[in-house]
């Protein structure tokens, strides 16, 4: 069932969650393909970055300017430079749907910075800067947050996102002190729909459709949120929107299947990032495409460990064939 956040209409109920190092252009588009229609985030932006005309800061923000449902993500310290960040932002010639708030990375690195999970310590310095926000941002404005900083109290952040404006929340069952670890809370999120009157999305240990279909159950959230476990598995999100309408779906996993996605993808990556630093990231992501399947432990050795350049990819992949 599609949902709204203001006035724009979501087809689907899966998202694909914003990853650092992780969700770049190519792994959206790679993505879209299994769910077409999908929200997908950029990775975090730093509004200090867009400040300073970072080069790193301008990688991160390409696109084709095709990517439709999209929202940009947005991470800082304090509301006069996130203000001024979007603003930078806002004379790109970057098509996207939404401005989003990161209010819930939990790395220390960045809550040094006061940014991430940190504005959810101080609900009235948070109400302040995201009321400017959306005043100030031409795009409607989503967050994504975590349960609580320390302890959980995500009806009134919850609240107060709404107050201030915001269209759209996501929420991580975590709180910052639990970082990535432990079962995630989806209890804490049964009575948000009667908190708040704008939609809601929800992550954390989203590996399997069946946890999508638990998770929905408990929270009757507007949308699921897939991070981790789509990566190696971009299946995931088509079988997770099947099952919510009620249709069939298959999550067997196939070897030389997987192997396509993995070329295709590596393809999309060396094109924008360069062989260099594509097989770089590929190290840590090609892996996983062959969890649980023939020869698993030794590919994903050579692919992590053996794999340097694009050449080598093909020898490994070509060495394995089943
Ligand atoms: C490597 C990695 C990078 C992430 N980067 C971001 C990010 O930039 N912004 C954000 O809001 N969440 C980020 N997250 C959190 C995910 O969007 C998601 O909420 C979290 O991983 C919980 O879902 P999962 O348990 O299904 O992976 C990141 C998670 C991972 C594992």
């Amino acid at each position: 069932m599609s949902f709204k956040i203001k006035d724009i209409e979501i087809q689907k109920n899966v998202i694909l969650a914003p990853m650092a190092g992780i969700t770049s252009f190519s792994y959206r588009k790679f993505m879209r393909k299994f769910c077409p229609d999908c929200l997908v985030y950029s990775e975090m932006i730093s509004d200090c970055g867009l400040i300073y005309g970072n080069k790193e800061t301008d990688r991160l923000l390409y696109t084709d300017n095709n990517e439709s449902p999209y929202a940009i993500q947005i991470f800082g310290g304090s509301k006069e430079t996130i203000i001024k960040g979007i603003k930078i932002l806002e004379e790109k010639q970057i098509n996207y749907d939404f401005l989003d708030l990161n209010l819930a990375c939990p790395v220390n690195k960045v809550i040094k910075g006061y940014a991430g999970s940190y504005w959810l310590q101080d609900l009235d310095k948070l109400y302040e800067m995201v009321k400017e926000v959306v005043k100030v941002s031409s795009k409607p404005v989503t967050c994504k947050v975590r349960l609580g900083f320390n302890e959980i109290n995500i009806n009134e952040i919850c609240k107060t996102l709404e107050n201030a404006g915001v269209s759209f929340i996501a929420i991580h069952a975590r709180t910052r002190k639990e970082l990535y670890s432990g079962i995630p809370h989806y209890d804490a999120l049964k009575d948000i729909h009667k908190i708040i009157n704008i939609p809601f999305g929800i992550s954390g240990n989203i590996f399997k459709v069946e946890d999508a279909l638990k998770a929905k159950e408990i929270t009757k959230a507007d949308a699921i949120l897939v991070a981790r476990g789509a990566i190696g598995n971009p299946k995931l999100l088509l079988n997770i929107e099947k099952a919510l309408n009620n249709e069939e779906y298959d999550e067997t996993i196939n070897f030389n299947e997987q192997k396509d996605y993995l070329l295709e993808f590596s393809n999309l990556l060396i094109n924008e990032k360069g062989e260099r630093q594509a097989i770089s990231i590929l190290k840590g992501l090609a892996p996983k495409f062959f969890t649980n399947l023939p020869f698993s432990k030794e590919i994903r050795i050579s692919l992590s460990q053996e794999m340097n350049s694009k050449e080598d990819l093909l020898n490994i992949l070509n060495k394995y064939s089943k």
